[in-house]
């Protein structure tokens, strides 16, 4: 059968990869399809280079789950996506309560991302330093980066992390943007003025957290009009979930919308690749977030493939 990272490549992607954690590579029948290159091209932390992981006192840094990672990636020819550098979830509790000025917070930020991403210079592809800045209508998310230092968070980040590792590709990650919408257009607002004023930026991630049958259907057209400024993008975190139980109907429509995302990143040569939010319902982060909800990902709960798989397949077939 077909290989996912070998049919992605042979479509001129750069990779098909998966997130993964830490805990993950004691499962050593997990851990021999995840080191499979020809499945998984790439690998993503999906916690472990976090800042609560990272930075658990300021000026304390920690990389020892996030060098796991890399090295088993290494091992494997796999390319790694960092994930991630300013975020407002998973923060140690001196950024979220700490009483900071513009300056403090600026210098606090500063020196995360360029520790950070100095460290794993040269064995990134590309790095997620900004996830998730707004809310779903597009305005900015209220947290301790923006309520401090407004949108300037943004440059501090960025310029930092080129200064810190120069060929790795910058991004700015969030969800609800792979269709047209408020989302999506507050996004491209921010690339451009980035653009506009010399700040470094390379990539928009789509995260693509889905619920079977409601997949967008305007993911091309979202990513034509990212990459017309002048970046590439890519599918960051995609799973698609279903209401339990799981039926052949929903699986049958799963693997439709696997496809039709897939298909969707195959139609622009801009759109460098597809990451999965790991690769089996064992590990996904679904089920423990929406009660009653599951079965995401393209491989079971017992490392089988599921019809998914397929629609992957014949989605980087097209
Ligand atoms: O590390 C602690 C452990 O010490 C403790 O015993 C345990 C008890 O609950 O919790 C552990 O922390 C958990 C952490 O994952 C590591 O396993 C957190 O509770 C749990 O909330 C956290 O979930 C992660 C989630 O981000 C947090 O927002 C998921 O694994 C991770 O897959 C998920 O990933 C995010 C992306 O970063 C951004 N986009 C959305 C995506 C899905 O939520």
């Amino acid at each position: 059968t077909a290989k996912s990272n070998t049919v992605a490549q042979a479509a001129g992607k750069k990779y098909f990869g998966s997130a993964t954690d830490n805990p993950e590579f004691t499962d050593a029948a997990y851990l021999a399809i995840l080191s499979d290159n020809t499945y998984f091209g790439q690998i993503t932390p999906g916690n472990s280079m976090k800042w609560d992981a990272t930075e658990p006192e300021q000026g304390t840094f920690t990389f020892s789950g996030g060098d796991a990672v890399v090295s088993l990636a290494q091992g494997n020819s796999q390319l790694v996506r960092g994930h991630n550098c300013v975020w407002y979830n998973q923060l140690p509790s001196w950024v979220t309560s700490g009483s900071w000025t513009n300056a403090t917070l600026t210098a606090a930020v500063q020196n995360h991302c360029s520790t950070l991403v100095s460290h794993y210079k040269g064995d990134i592809y590309s790095w997620d330093i900004i996830n998730e800045p707004f809310n779903d209508d597009g305005t900015w998310r209220s947290d301790v980066f923006y309520n401090t230092m407004g949108t300037y968070f943004v440059d501090v980040a960025l310029i930092a992390a080129r200064a810190a590792d120069p060929n790795a590709k910058l991004y700015i990650n969030d969800y609800n943007i792979e269709g047209t919408g408020a989302k999506a257009t507050a996004m491209m607002n921010l690339v451009s003025n980035l653009k506009s004023r010399g700040i470094p930026i390379d990539g928009i991630g789509l995260q693509g957290h889905f619920i079977v049958g409601e997949v967008p259907t305007t993911i091309q057209t979202v990513m034509e009009q990212f990459v017309a400024l002048g970046v590439e993008v890519a599918i960051t975190e995609l799973d698609i979930r279903m209401t339990l139980p799981e039926t052949d109907a929903l699986l049958e429509q799963q693997k439709t919308d696997y496809q039709n995302v897939i298909t969707a990143c195959n139609a622009v040569a801009g759109c460098v690749g597809v990451t999965i939010w790991d690769y089996t319902d064992k590990y996904s982060w679904v089920p423990s977030t929406f009660s009653g909800q599951g079965a995401a990902c393209p491989w079971d709960a017992n490392l089988i493939k599921k019809p998914a798989y397929d629609g992957i397949i014949a989605g980087f077939s097209a």
